[in-house]
């Protein structure tokens, strides 16, 4: 039976994937701060499901909460960060962009780096994260969720190009959604928005797949390139 955590599994994409796992028969560790969601999720395999409930902005706690629930797994194949937060913020709050940053930032790296060196000591593993097409441009609507998500995928390049040097099976996969219909997709003008169960299936398959970045669902390929091509004179006219 393979290994995964997911951290973020109670609910939305991480809790959807977390249920793909399990019926590919993953032994899987399911992690966030609402506990009750968690042992929902767990009494519906509770085979398949170990919980751990730990905060990823309490970035002391990190490697100890992941390290435990490895141990209870009894390996680790794959780890998945879907764990993210954001809020449309027009008043520019900076309490809630540093909450952002505390979770997509700091948190992200906390557990980037306990993933990468677990599967470095190991000599395989797979990490993979769930950023957002988002990354591509600024966004006045909240400028945090996107900086934080642009410094995701910088994150993910720089862990995936030591990867390729350690000559070993270890890969790194960066997830990019467009909008996928979950609690967090609260955006203006949304369009082209996912069912989650879709998002997750075509997420899991890129994790399959060993992909190293894959954009979900797969057309938000196409608006990625567009957001990439408009000149930054007519971009900050925008929306
Ligand atoms: N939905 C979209 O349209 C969309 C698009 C692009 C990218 N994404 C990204 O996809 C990922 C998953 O989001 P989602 O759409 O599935 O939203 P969601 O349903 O709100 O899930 C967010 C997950 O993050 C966890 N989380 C938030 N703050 C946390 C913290 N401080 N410590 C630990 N876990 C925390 C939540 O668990 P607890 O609250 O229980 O801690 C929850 O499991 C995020 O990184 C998001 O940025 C989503």
């Amino acid at each position: 039976m393979k290994k995964a955590i997911v951290v973020g599994a109670t609910s939305g994409i991480g809790k959807e994937l977390a249920i793909i796992l399990a019926n590919h028969n993953y032994k899987v560790g399911i992690t966030g701060r609402r506990n009750q969601l968690l042992l929902t999720l767990q009494a519906s395999k509770p085979e398949n499901f170990i919980i751990s409930v730990f905060d990823v902005s309490e970035i002391d706690d990190v490697p100890q909460a992941l390290q435990k629930l490895t141990d209870e797994l009894g390996g680790l194949d794959l780890l998945v960060l879907s764990s993210g937060t954001g809020k449309i913020n027009p008043e520019l709050d900076t309490a809630i962009e540093q909450q952002t940053n505390a979770v997509n930032v700091t948190g992200f790296t906390a557990v980037a780096n306990w993933a990468f060196n677990f599967f470095e000591r190991q000599g395989s593993g797979h990490f993979a994260a769930i950023t957002s097409v988002a990354a591509i441009r600024g966004s006045r609507q909240a400028p945090a969720y996107g900086a934080s998500k642009a410094y995701q995928v910088n994150y993910l390049e720089g862990l995936r190009q030591k990867a390729t040097k350690l000559k070993m099976p270890v890969y790194v996969t960066d997830i990019r959604p467009g909008f996928v219909d979950t609690p967090m997709a609260q955006a203006e003008n949304m369009f082209w928005v996912a069912p989650v169960e879709k998002a997750a299936k075509q997420i899991f398959k890129a994790i399959e797949n060993k992909r190293d970045v894959v954009y979900i669902t797969r057309r938000w390929r196409l608006v990625a390139f567009i957001f990439r091509m408009v000149p930054g004179f007519l971009y900050k006219r925008l929306y």
